[in-house]
């Protein structure tokens, strides 16, 4: 279980990007945190495994707080939380397989991971993994010889090698074409469904969040306006998070779904 309580970030700058924020999320949930520019998703995500440093509030994980450790404390729960970027953050020349191995970096010791000597069972599991996301062929390419989706699987695999309890998930599919990005929220569900991984996953694209998750959070300013099942962001919440716009448009209708069903 991952407990937020209370967690408020104010930068130096005096922006006030998160507004006490309370949220619960069960081992093997999948939640998308929808919101618009600025609304403190990143923000959110990265107080939890404090790459921002919240200014007050806990951040739990299975009971430990992760607010309150030290810098080797933190280093190990770190471990227990993948994350998977917008921009992949992929090293470019190295190859897919070198990539997908960087994710065990915070558990080899410092001279294996200065000479990338990774244990055999590490490859074997980076192989299991390029295999479960379809790049079985590419493990010797370099990352640069990639498409986008190409490369936002090779992030997620490395995010899975890490074996993390928690995935936090920064736009995913912003950088990708729209049938793209609806296979990698597909996989990113389904392999989070597969290990019993609880995920944030923070999507502007509405739509798409509605798609593929049980529990949808809008975020606001800083605040949540809405926590709850896709089928409740009705226009008026829409409205409350996003602002006016025509929302009958946007909420997902039955023929999607079908569309859907027809694309898988
Ligand atoms: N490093 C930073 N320094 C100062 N203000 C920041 C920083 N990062 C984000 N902010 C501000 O915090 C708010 C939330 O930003 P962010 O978490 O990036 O939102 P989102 O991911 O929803 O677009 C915005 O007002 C943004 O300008
Ligand atoms: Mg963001």
């Amino acid at each position: 279980m991952l407990s937020l309580k209370s967690l408020t970030k104010t930068y130096r700058t005096g922006d006030k990007a998160l507004v006490s924020v309370d949220i619960d999320i069960p081992n093997g949930q999948v939640v998308a945190l929808i919101g618009p520019s600025g609304a403190g998703k990143s923000t959110l995500i990265r107080c939890i495994n404090r790459l921002v440093e919240p200014t007050s509030g806990q951040v739990l994980l299975d009971d430990v707080d992760v607010t309150a450790l030290s810098s080797s404390g933190l280093r190990r729960e770190r471990r227990r939380m993948g994350m998977i970027f917008q921009e992949y953050a992929l090293v470019e020349r190295l190859t897919v397989m070198e990539n997908v191995l960087s994710g065990r970096l915070g558990y080899v010791g410092f001279w294996r991971s200065f000479l990338r000597k990774y244990p055999q069972s590490d490859i074997d599991e980076a192989f299991r993994l390029l295999d479960r996301v379809g790049l079985l062929a590419m493990a010797d390419k370099r990352a640069d010889e990639l498409s986008g989706g190409q490369r936002q699987r090779v992030g997620i695999c490395r995010a899975l090698i890490q074996n993390p309890a928690l995935l936090l998930v920064d736009e995913p599919t912003a950088s990708l074409d729209p049938k793209t990005s609806r296979q990698i929220m597909r996989l990113i569900c389904e392999l989070c469904q597969e290990r019993g991984l609880a995920a944030i996953i923070n999507i502007h694209d509405v739509a798409l969040a509605q798609m593929f998750v049980q529990r949808v959070i809008g975020l606001q300013s800083g605040a949540i306006r809405f926590d709850g099942p896709p089928d409740g962001l009705s226009p008026d919440v829409l409205t409350e998070i996003y602002g006016e716009e025509d929302w009958q448009a946007t909420i997902r209708k039955d023929e999607d779904e079908d569309t859907e069903a027809a694309v898988a």
